[in-house]
């Protein structure tokens, strides 16, 4: 970097622009004539000079302003013209015979005499650039050059030479080249960086130019970026160093030296950073962590965008003192600039790919969506109508429910009356009204009949006591598989396919026996010359989906059981039936069609969900779902029948009853058992 502040400019531009340059060339151009017409005096002087004739030639030598010398034949330096003596500062006659080697710098005396010898023994012209020790100690470049003089006989003479101070031109020469690579380093680097999209590329190349042009030992950028989530974290590149000789010191924190930096208050350079009074201040470390790079010189330009944030900051280091000059920190200020619009651009760019692949997506899936309107809207019309249709299923057999209910409450109210009515008639019969007995008999089981009746419509209207505890399904349906074969008889093949690992369900295992056995039988019914019954459980998870497409049913896990069969199946029109009461298709006598009311009762009561498959000659699967009961509870063994307590005549029962006849057959039941009842009614 030797001469660069020389070319740099008062404003601190670079003397690469034109100015500095024409400058430049004008001083080469006016040493380069000074050196020419020197040496034309000088050829003119020892042209006209006849041999030998040295007075004449000193008179000349003396009265130039160049160094001139003079030897013998053999090479003997015996004259220096005032000019050496005054530039070299030394004695007259000092640099005699070979003794001018030693004015030379150490580093060119070989290099000098070699070439000198040479001359001598070829008679070739000397000619030689190095650097002579000046009266002020400093070693500036010279132009040595010297010809030989021959006489008559060709045979050489003496030889000529002179010395001319070539320091300037040199530093000139030498700035120039260093100003060419400043400005190709520049170049390259603006064109790259406008060129540069990929963000870490782009700031990699930043700091390594930085490095280059600075000439620190190494440079780091520290920059801040934001991720998709538009969350801000700091990365970083490295030149002139290894990313491990950093990577355990973590970012760089905000301690004195680094803060003004990164919030864009300015350069800092220092030529040791560590008589900074910013330096070493901050815990843990009081300065540079133990292992860091040594850094004596110190360079950081903050790197600010367009709209003024601080996307990050330019660090140079040396371990060296004094390393980084004002153009340095000139050249790295251009240099920041130039990384802010180039990552101003590159973060431009990727956010517009990413608007423009976002776009890209969005119509492709409008497109998309487009081609396939059509269907969707038919599929959406279709699951509404299935919905709606299930829906309007739904509400048709909970107003039959309703109204079901309504009557087989009453209905049973009457029947109580009627049977215990009958009951008492019957126990005071005399024993001999052998006919009036029978007659009772005969009612007793018409009023049974129709009990059994009543009852199948409470189950069917959700309104049957059900006593539901925790039931293993398969060891329930394991535990029928005897009935189902005696119920179902020879031709018909049972097979069960229980899941491993059933959850638990909470249910009233005498109704769910009661289901299962009334699908058994319509399944048998369903295959008169036999087939095959399949009873399966399995854990399922109804979704959301689903629900969305069956009325009444909440989302989650269930237990499922299948009965399918391989009968007859139906229709489209039946299956939308068979849940209703008195829906049969069988004969008279053959069936009340209320066994599938009761177990969709059943089912709906238990807070589960029953549905069913079939198609004409495909056979019929019935599908119940049962919700899972959470935790782990052992099977309550079934509570032994009570036996009826006996009253006594001072036990008093208060019956409250509305309806007169219930009431009073109540009455008459309680003091049959031996109680002394009394009764009231109810208000309303
Ligand atoms: N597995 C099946 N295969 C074919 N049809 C069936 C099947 N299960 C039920 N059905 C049809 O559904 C109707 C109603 O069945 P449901 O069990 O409610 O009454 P039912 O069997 O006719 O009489 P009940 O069960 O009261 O003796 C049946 O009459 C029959 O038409
Ligand atoms: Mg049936």
């Amino acid at each position: 970097m030797r001469g660069l502040p020389q070319v740099a400019e008062q404003d601190g531009s670079v003397a690469g622009n034109d100015d500095g340059l024409t400058r430049l060339e004008a001083e080469v151009a006016r040493l380069r004539a000074e050196l020419a017409s020197a040496e034309a005096r000088l050829a003119m002087a020892g042209a006209s000079l006849p041999a030998g004739d040295e007075d004449k030639f000193h008179a000349i030598a003396e009265s130039i302003d160049q160094m001139i010398w003079s030897t013998r034949p053999d090479g003997f330096h015996d004259y220096f013209n005032r000019r050496w003596y005054e530039y070299t500062g030394v004695p007259d006659g000092s640099t005699d015979g070979a003794e001018w080697n030693g004015m030379f710098h150490p580093e060119d005396q070989d290099r000098a005499w070699a070439v000198w010898r040479h001359s001598l023994e070829t008679g070739e012209p000397y000619h030689i650039e190095y650097r002579l020790r000046h009266r002020s100690g400093a070693y500036r470049w010279v132009l040595g050059r010297a010809q030989p003089v021959r006489g008559p006989d060709g045979a050489i003479v003496r030889w000529y030479g002179t010395c001319t101070d070539i320091d300037d031109l040199k530093a000139a020469d030498e700035a120039r080249r260093e100003q060419g690579r400043i400005l190709e380093t520049l170049n390259r680097t603006g064109q790259a960086v406008a060129a540069e999209l990929d963000l870490h590329r782009l700031v990699q190349l930043v700091t390594d130019a930085g490095v280059e042009l600075t000439g620190a030992q190494f440079g780091a950028f520290f920059y801040n970026v934001l991720n998709d989530a538009g969350e801000s974290y700091m990365l970083y590149t490295l030149s002139g160093a290894d990313r491990s000789q950093f990577e355990r010191f973590g970012m760089p924190r905000a301690t004195p030296v680094f803060h003004p930096t990164f919030v864009g208050e300015g350069s800092i350079r220092s030529d040791d950073i560590k008589e900074d009074p910013r330096y070493g201040q901050m815990e843990p470390h009081f300065g540079m962590p133990k292992g860091h790079l040594p850094v004596t010189s110190y360079l950081a330009v903050p790197v600010a965008g367009r709209s003024g944030e601080i996307i990050g900051g330019l660090f140079f280091g040396h371990p060296e003192p004094g390393r980084f000059t004002e153009v340095h920190e000139r050249l790295m200020t251009g240099i920041a600039a130039q990384a802010a619009v180039g990552i101003d651009n590159a973060r431009l760019y990727q956010a517009a790919q990413k608007e423009l692949g976002e776009r890209m997506r969005a119509e492709a899936e409008l497109r998309r969506l487009n081609e396939t309107l059509e269907q969707r809207v038919a599929e959406e019309i279709g699951r509404r109508s299935d919905a709606e249709e299930a829906l309007r299923q739904a509400q048709k057999m909970e107003t039959l429910g309703q109204l079901t209910g309504g009557v087989a409450h009453d209905f049973n109210n009457l029947l109580q009356i009627v049977t215990g009515n009958l009951d008492i008639l019957q126990r005071n019969l005399p024993p001999d009204a052998v006919r009036l007995r029978r007659s009772a008999d005969n009612a007793i089981r018409g009023a049974e009949r129709a009990t059994l009746l009543t009852q199948r419509l409470l189950a069917f209207s959700r309104r049957q006591p059900l006593t539901p505890r925790p039931v293993d399904l398969n060891k329930l349906v394991a535990g029928m598989s005897e009935l189902l074969h005696r119920t179902l008889g020879e031709t018909i093949e049972v097979e069960t396919v229980l899941a491993p690992g059933l959850w638990q369900i909470e249910a009233d295992s005498n109704q769910l026996e009661n289901a299962i056995l009334n699908l058994a039988v319509n399944a048998r019914d369903a295959m008169p010359e036999g087939g095959r019954l399949t009873v399966e459980t399995a854990n399922t998870h109804l979704d959301r989906g689903y629900v969305a497409q069956n009325a009444e049913v909440l989302p989650g896990q269930y237990v499922a059981m299948c009965v399918s069969d391989t009968g007859s199946g139906m229709d489209a029109e039946t299956v939308q039936r068979v849940f209703e009461p008195f829906f049969t298709t069988k004969d008279v006598g053959k069936g009340t069609g209320l066994g599938l009311s009761m177990v969709y009762g059943f089912v709906k009561q238990s807070g589960g969900h029953v549905k069913i498959y079939s198609e004409p000659g495909e056979g019929t699967t019935v599908k119940i779902y049962l919700p899972r009961l959470h935790g782990v509870f052992a099977e309550e063994a079934q509570a032994d029948e009570a036996p009826v307590p006996e009253g006594t005549r001072d036990e008093t029962i208060l019956v409250c009853e509305d309806d007169d006849d219930v009431r009073a057959y109540s009455v008459e039941v309680l003091r049959e058992l031996g109680y002394s009842p009394t009764w009231c009614c109810p208000a309303g």
